[in-house]
């Protein structure tokens, strides 16, 4: 059996970086960000503005490269080409971790722009594990996987979401990429208890998580990343850092963007949180 491990470093709090905080953020040695996450594929270009502004952002800060189209799950062979330019990209940047969806996005060639869910099998577990070990052997380092939020489900499906991500966590021996925020949804979408989904994810595979904002949709929850993060949300945050001990972790928003300061305030408070919730050390 593989030994689960944390084998990355800790990171602190950090946030995704957009274009629309590219200054404010250059403009202030010290504002209080510890590293930043990137969206790859905003930067698989083989040069230009966007990497000029990268290596000024790295120069300051460590950097994770966070994909969004390795379809992981999906039915096509990978994409060589675009392993190949991930590659590039963390050669050039030497990203602390490199992640993705635990998801597929594409079917016959074609990409969805979707992050769509698995079914939870016995089956899905070795597919899945099976590319994710093509992935490390081509990227050599392990993986960060993310849980993605879902609105349907399907029949097919053999375990609850936590037993497939902790089956496929253990059989591909990669790490898992927390998002409390896609645990909250789907939990509401799907009717589970996400405190369930906490207590079946092997503690030592959790080498960061997401924080961000949901909407409402009629019945359901809405993964939109538009908003600030839901008290729920920041509940479940607590009890992470409670089962978990100190995961790096960061904010991501994607739409209706605020002034850097929101997301400072959002980072202050998921600090304080951590701070309070740390499990305290038996005095010797
Ligand atoms: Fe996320």
């Amino acid at each position: 059996m593989n030994t689960p491990t944390r084998c990355h470093p800790h990171l602190g709090h950090g946030l995704g970086l957009r274009v629309d905080h590219y200054e404010a953020i250059l403009a202030d040695p010290a504002v209080p960000i510890d590293w930043l996450e990137i969206v790859t594929e905003n930067y698989l270009v083989p040069g230009g503005r966007p990497l000029d502004y990268l290596e000024r952002f790295r120069a300051r800060y460590p950097l994770v490269m966070h994909g969004v189209s390795l379809s992981i799950g999906g039915a096509d062979p990978l994409d060589r080409r675009y392993l190949r330019d991930l590659c590039a990209l963390a050669d050039r940047i030497e990203p602390a971790w490199i992640s993705d969806h635990l998801c597929w996005t594409a079917v016959d060639g074609v990409q969805l722009h979707d992050l769509l869910p698995l079914p939870y099998t016995e089956e899905a577990v070795a597919h899945v594990a099976a590319r994710i070990a093509q992935v490390q052997d081509a990227i050599g380092r392990r993986l960060v996987l993310e849980n993605v939020s879902s609105y349907v489900a399907y029949h097919a499906s053999q375990m609850p979401e936590w037993t497939f991500l902790a089956a496929v966590a253990e059989a591909a021996d990669c790490l898992i990429l927390l998002d409390l925020n896609n645990v909250y949804v789907s939990a509401a979408n799907h009717g589970f208890d996400p405190l369930d989904y906490l207590a079946g994810l092997p503690a030592a595979r959790i080498q960061q998580i997401h924080l961000a904002g949901h909407s409402t949709g009629g019945a359901l929850l809405i993964d939109t990343h538009d908003a600030a993060i839901a008290d729920p949300v920041w509940q479940l945050y607590a009890e992470a850092v409670r089962r978990y001990g100190a995961v790096t972790t960061m904010i991501e928003r994607d739409d209706a963007i605020p002034p850097l300061a929101e997301l400072l305030a959002e980072l202050s408070i998921a600090r304080g949180i951590a701070a309070d919730a740390m499990p305290v050390q038996a005095a010797a």
